[in-house]
């Protein structure tokens, strides 16, 4: 699938503890391409916070994926804007006025020194399966779910999906290459169990069609994050840059 876009990694710095959180930002400045700070440290840290973790240097991912009445979401919106993050979430199946409504705010939040952030939709959690969709009222397979929001995410004008690697290769089929394409649930070759052969490498989400690779636990938890986030990167990016 031809790219619009080169590959970029944003490490997933999920605690609720904000000198920890600086500590592996500032170890993993000027080797990422970003840091995604979740709702484990915006629930803990705030936007101050946030705020902080911005200074050294790095584009934020706030990924709050928002999910509420039209009017609310674009309040939160405007917050988020102002704070001059890079992306941030909102969960599709809010719907077409709730996502619409979360652009406006996004625009009306950002002022003359900020971008406003590329917002991204959620369609299904990873973590419900045909049985789930089906207790909250939702017809699987959970494929079609995912696809259906997709195009919903689309339509609202929104600049991307987040997508579980399994459904990479499915939306940039449905979708084309123009929206951005984030993906969580990556683990490189290297840290793999000999039980996970299944899950997906990171160069192998590339080769799929994405452009923002999420992964958290392992750069945050090696005990050089940095040198995990540079093989990560040189897996990716093949042999050439590896030195
Ligand atoms: O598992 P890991 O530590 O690499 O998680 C990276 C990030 O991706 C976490 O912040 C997690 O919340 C997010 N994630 C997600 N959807 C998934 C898997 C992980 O948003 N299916």
């Amino acid at each position: 699938m031809p790219q619009l876009r080169p590959p970029r990694l944003f490490c997933a710095i999920d605690t609720v503890d904000f000198a920890r959180a600086r500590e592996i930002g500032r170890a993993l400045a000027g080797v990422v391409d970003g840091l995604k700070l979740g709702l484990e440290f915006f629930t803990a840290n705030g936007p101050i916070g946030v705020r902080q973790i911005q200074e050294l240097g790095l584009p934020i991912f706030l990924d709050l994926k928002l999910h509420d009445i039209p009017n609310t979401v674009a309040g939160a919106m405007r917050a988020v804007a102002s704070l001059g993050v890079e992306i941030t979430t909102v969960h599709a199946g809010g719907g077409l006025a709730m996502m619409r409504a979360a652009l406006d705010g996004a625009h009306e939040g950002a002022d003359s020194h900020t971008t406003p952030p590329k917002i991204v939709g959620v369609t299904v959690l990873t973590s419900l399966g045909e049985d789930d969709l089906s207790q909250i009222g939702q017809v699987g397979p959970v494929a079609d779910q995912v696809a259906k929001l997709a195009d919903l995410t689309v339509e609202a004008g929104l600049a991307g999906i987040v997508s579980s690697a399994r459904e990479i290769a499915l939306l940039r089929r449905r979708l084309g290459v123009e929206p951005l394409m984030v993906v969580p649930g990556l683990r490189p070759s290297w840290s793999l169990a000999q039980d996970q052969k299944r899950v997906v490498t990171p160069s192998d989400a590339v080769r799929l069609g994405a452009d923002i690779l999420v992964i958290g636990r392992p750069i945050t938890e090696a005990d050089d994050p940095a040198e995990a986030a540079s093989r990560i990167l040189a897996e990716v990016n093949g042999p050439a840059s590896a030195a």
